[in-house]
This record gives structure tokens, C-alpha cells and sequence, in this order.
């Protein structure tokens, strides 16, 4: 444990950890940008916003130490650039669940951006129900001399879904794992069908009050 936490303070008191942490904060600060992009654009065309929030972050070096340290990886900044893909994390949490797939399309399109790996975690949820969709991608980070290619994670999902994740995280951190009662994980699944049956409901809501009102304006 000690060598580890040594390990960890020569790898981020590096001249280089600066560099690359920076790399990484601009690759959130244009993933934010595009995604704010996207919502403007839309509130001008339709007059409503997919996208609720946005949350970002760049993971410490102590969160990057301990995932190398979980894989069996050397703690190193190439190792970390190599194996942890959710250095640079964007949440996109939209209204509704058109609204991620709609959103998700829209960056796809885009050509700067590479997708390396899509998980539909809504159509297949995982083992205690956690729904979103994530997107591993990589852009290009325009620097004075060169172009460095940025990995990051994006996370999109409904704010339905990010209320079940949210608590599921709080509660899943603060248990004590090897004392989990039993039948927890199915309660969490049963519990993210109950919302996700909720979130489709409120979508058709609001898509027969939307229908409702073009028919009244014609
Ligand atoms: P890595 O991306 O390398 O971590 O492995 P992976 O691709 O198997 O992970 P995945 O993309 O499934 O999950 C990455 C992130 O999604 C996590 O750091 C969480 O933020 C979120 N996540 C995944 N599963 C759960 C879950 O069951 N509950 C909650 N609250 N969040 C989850
Ligand atoms: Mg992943």
C-alpha cells in the first residue's frame, strides 16, 4: 500500500502529468462545448432542449492509480493514456429516451470524433440494472505544435436513469460489500424496471400533449 502511494506521487508529480492532465481537461472543455452546441441548436429548431445537464470531470491521479493498480497495470502515464479509458468523463443527461439516442447520433456524426466502443446499457441493462448509454471515444486536441488524439468516456443517459445510478452509487459506496443482505442486486434490478417503466410513460406523455397541440394548431 505504502509503495503504492509512492507510485502515485511520482506519477503525478511530474512535469509530463501536468501536460497530459491538461490534455484531457481540453478534451471535456470541446466535449461540453459540442454538447452545448447540439442543445443551443436545437432550442432554436424546436424550442426545447434535449439535454438537462452536463456534468464533466477528469479523474485524479490517486482514482487513475487505483483502477492501474485493479487491472494489474504499471502506474505510468503511457500505461494510464493505454488502459484507462475514463480519464476525461462527460454525463449527458437528457429529458428523455429519444433524447439520448438522438443526442448520441448527433456526435456520432460528427467527424473529428472516433467512436471506439458503444455499450447500450439501456437495451441491455447490467447485472443489477444500471441503464445508460456510454460511449468510448477518441478527438483530436489542437496543440501549439501538434495534435494529440484524447480518449474519453461519455455517459448518456435519462435524468430518470441518473437518479437510480446516483443512489445506487451512494448506497453501493457506503455498504460494507461483503455484508450486502441478500437479494440486494435483484431489489436494485426491480427497482431500475419500476423507473424505466416510469421514464417510458412520462416520454409518451409527453409525446401525446406535443401531438395534441400540433392537431390543435392546424
Ligand atoms: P471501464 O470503462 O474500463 O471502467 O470498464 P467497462 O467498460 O466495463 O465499464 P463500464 O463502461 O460498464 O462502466 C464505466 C462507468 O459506468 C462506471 O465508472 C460508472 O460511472 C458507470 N457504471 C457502470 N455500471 C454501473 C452501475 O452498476 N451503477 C452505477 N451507479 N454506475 C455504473
Ligand atoms: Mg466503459
Amino acid at each position: 500500500m505504502e509503495n503504492v502511494k509512492k507510485q502515485v506521487i511520482v506519477f503525478s508529480d511530474s512535469p509530463e502529468f501536468n501536460i497530459v492532465r491538461n490534455l484531457y481537461e481540453c478534451a471535456v472543455k470541446q466535449l461540453v462545448l459540442k454538447f452545448e452546441v447540439l442543445n443551443s441548436e436545437f432550442n432554436v429548431l424546436y424550442a426545447r432542449n434535449p439535454i438537462h445537464h452536463i456534468e464533466s470531470r477528469v479523474k485524479s491521479a490517486e482514482s487513475i492509480a487505483a483502477k492501474l493498480n485493479k487491472k494489474g497495470k504499471p502506474i505510468s502515464i503511457p500505461s494510464a493514456r493505454e488502459n484507462v479509458n475514463d480519464i476525461a468523463g462527460v454525463r449527458v443527461v437528457c429529458h428523455y429516451i429519444d433524447d439520448v439516442y438522438r443526442v448520441a447520433e448527433m456526435l456520432e456524426r460528427q467527424k473529428d470524433v472516433e467512436i471506439i466502443k458503444r455499450q447500450d446499457y439501456i437495451k441491455n441493462p447490467n447485472y443489477n440494472g444500471y441503464r445508460s448509454l456510454h460511449l468510448d471515444i477518441r478527438l483530436p486536441v489542437y496543440l501549439s505544435d501538434k495534435t494529440e488524439y484524447v480518449g474519453a468516456e461519455i455517459q448518456i443517459r435519462t435524468i430518470a436513469m441518473d437518479f437510480w445510478a446516483s443512489l445506487e452509487h451512494d448506497i453501493r459506496y457506503k455498504a460494507d460489500k461483503s455484508k450486502l443482505p441478500v437479494g440486494i442486486n435483484e431489489e436494485m434490478y426491480a427497482c431500475a424496471d419500476k423507473i424505466a417503466e416510469i421514464d417510458r410513460q412520462m416520454q409518451d406523455m409527453y409525446k401525446r400533449i406535443k401531438e395534441a397541440e400540433e392537431q390543435n394548431g392546424k
